[in-house]
């Protein structure tokens, strides 16, 4: 069976899961059985394409690395109605993040879900504002909404809660969420200011594209909100979080912690106390010898308390290209997987 995939947003996400689908079309179709075609791309920049029997990937490629609009198999259908003609099984949402209302990503995924098509999405919006809804939509047209993208990139935290830690009771969540602020601190403990790191992580295209979100916490916050929901069953809002960032941290304070045998890092924890579950994002001097503190750079890591397995620390990309690209895949197979079995 072929999978049909439509993907709605071709931005670095979308253009990174194709090059990897391509560059190991042999190897899933061997290994897996898993084949593809790409039928439909909406994209603001780009325009709208769908082509049931499958879109010319390498001309869409060509087209999109030009900056051009697409060249072919364009429609007229804006983004709802493209996702609900087309004869796509699978939707994958990679459109911007929006954490205050889930901008068009909410509306995409409805459409998707409701008119008996899979969602895999990296976007944080849908899966932090509106995961409870969206998952009973799922369920009601016997589809799937994946989210493993949206904390963590590729790096597997949803899907090892819900797979592999699946026996266990999850105490409490406690990570690095967010590689931006991370990679800002770490800079920092080598003498580097604040302003000027920042402008090195939005140069680097580590940070959001409003910063804002990530220095202020609300990106880590919106993190949590999934974490707390998905893997501890909590049904907690975003506003539930207590949120601080690390704007107001000085190189005076990273280096007073380093005199300290410390180092700062903006934590963000789920927890359950007296039976309600707690979220909070907040910067904490961390001592040396907790392993959160060996983690530098853009690199993210979590650590799971469980009851039958004590403490799992999981360290891995929280962001990129290909890592966030290879979450869409992850989540794709697993849906292939569950195919092949029904
Ligand atoms: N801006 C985010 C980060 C990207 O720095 O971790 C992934 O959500």
């Amino acid at each position: 069976m072929i999978t049909k995939i439509a993907l709605v947003g071709f931005g670095t996400v979308g253009k990174g899961l194709y090059e990897i689908l391509k560059e190991k079309e042999v190897r899933f179709k061997e290994k897996y059985g898993f084949t593809y075609k790409i039928v439909a791309i909406a994209d603001r920049s780009f325009g709208n394409v769908y082509n049931p029997n499958g879109l010319n990937m390498d001309r869409m490629m060509m087209d999109a690395s030009m900056g051009n609009r697409f060249t072919e198999d364009l429609v007229e259908w804006d983004n709802i109605t493209l996702i609900k003609e087309c004869n796509a099984d699978l939707v994958c949402e990679l459109t911007y993040t929006d954490l205050k209302d889930g901008g068009p990503a909410i509306d995409h995924c409805k459409a998707a879900l409701s008119s008996g098509k899979h969602v895999v999405t990296s976007n944080k919006g849908p899966a932090a504002l509106f995961y409870p809804g969206l998952k009973k939509l799922a369920d009601a047209h016997g589809v799937k909404f994946m989210i493993e993208g949206t904390v963590v990139a590729g790096t597997p935290v949803i899907n090892l809660a819900s797979g592999p830690l699946a026996g266990c009771e999850v105490t409490k969540i406690r990570g690095i969420l967010n590689g931006t602020t991370n990679f800002i601190l770490s800079e920092m403990e080598k003498g580097k200011r604040y302003k000027e790191v920042l402008k090195l992580a939005q140069k680097l295209g580590y940070a959001e594209a409003d910063p804002s979100g990530d220095v202020n916490g609300i990106d880590a916050r919106g993190k949590v909100t999934i974490l707390a929901n998905i893997v501890m069953g909590a049904g907690m809002k975003i506003d539930d979080v207590d949120c601080k960032g690390i704007a107001e941290i000085t190189l005076e304070d990273v280096l007073e912690a380093s005199a300290e045998n410390k180092r700062y890092k903006l934590i963000g924890t789920v927890e359950r106390v007296n039976g309600k579950v707690i979220g909070k994002v907040a910067p904490e001097k961390i001592a040396l010898d907790n392993p959160l503190a060996s983690i530098n750079g853009v690199t993210n890591a979590l650590t799971f308390s469980t009851d039958l397995l004590g403490d799992i620390t999981i360290i891995g990309p929280g962001a990129g290209k290909e890592e966030t690209g290879f979450s869409i895949l992850t989540d794709i197979l697993a849906i292939h997987r569950n195919m092949c079995c029904c």
